[in-house]
């Protein structure tokens, strides 16, 4: 076992972990921040993308031995600090950008992510982005709708569903 300490949503925390812990096992099963989803297990789905170091990454595929000193944001570190929904939350909700929910909290990491690199993505930009993340129910149309509209674009030209 080795111990760890890294910033999670702004809160210093520490655990020890065994050399093949993933960070997203840390962080749902020591923490028990399980916005952060496992959905596969062959780095595919995006279910479990977080940020570290301002980097979006699927925690499925990061050691938590190897992010010690590290700064990990999750769903949870999402919300405004007075618990409202981010800017990209509200999105989602108002573009009906999720139906089961289960790939949501990957694709809303992924989205800051990209919106921090690229304030205005195209549409082309935004579903290339979101390659890494997998949603079975959605379609992605609502999703890429949420997300454009976050960027503070018009999604008026999107087709209508
Ligand atoms: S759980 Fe990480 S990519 Fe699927
Ligand atoms: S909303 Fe169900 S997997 Fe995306």
């Amino acid at each position: 076992m080795t111990q760890v300490t890294m910033t999670v949503n702004g809160k210093a925390v520490s655990g020890d972990v065994e050399g093949r812990t993933l960070l997203a096992e840390f962080l749902r099963e020591k923490l028990r921040l399980t916005g952060t989803h496992i959905g596969c297990d062959t780095s595919q789905c995006g279910a479990c993308v977080v940020h570290v170091d301002g980097q979006a990454i699927k925690s499925c595929t990061a050691l938590a031995a190897d992010l010690d000193g590290a700064s990990v944001v999750t769903i949870e570190g999402m919300a405004n600090p007075d618990g409202s929904l981010s800017v990209i939350q509200q999105a989602f909700q108002d573009h009906h950008g999720l139906q089961c929910g289960f790939c949501t909290p990957g694709m809303v990491m992924s989205a800051a992510a990209l919106l921090k690199e690229n304030p205005k993505p195209t549409e082309t930009e935004v579903r290339a982005y979101l390659e890494g993340n997998i949603c079975r129910c959605t379609g992605y149309h609502n999703i890429v709708k949420a997300i454009l509209a976050a960027s503070g674009q018009d999604v008026s030209a999107i087709a209508a569903e």
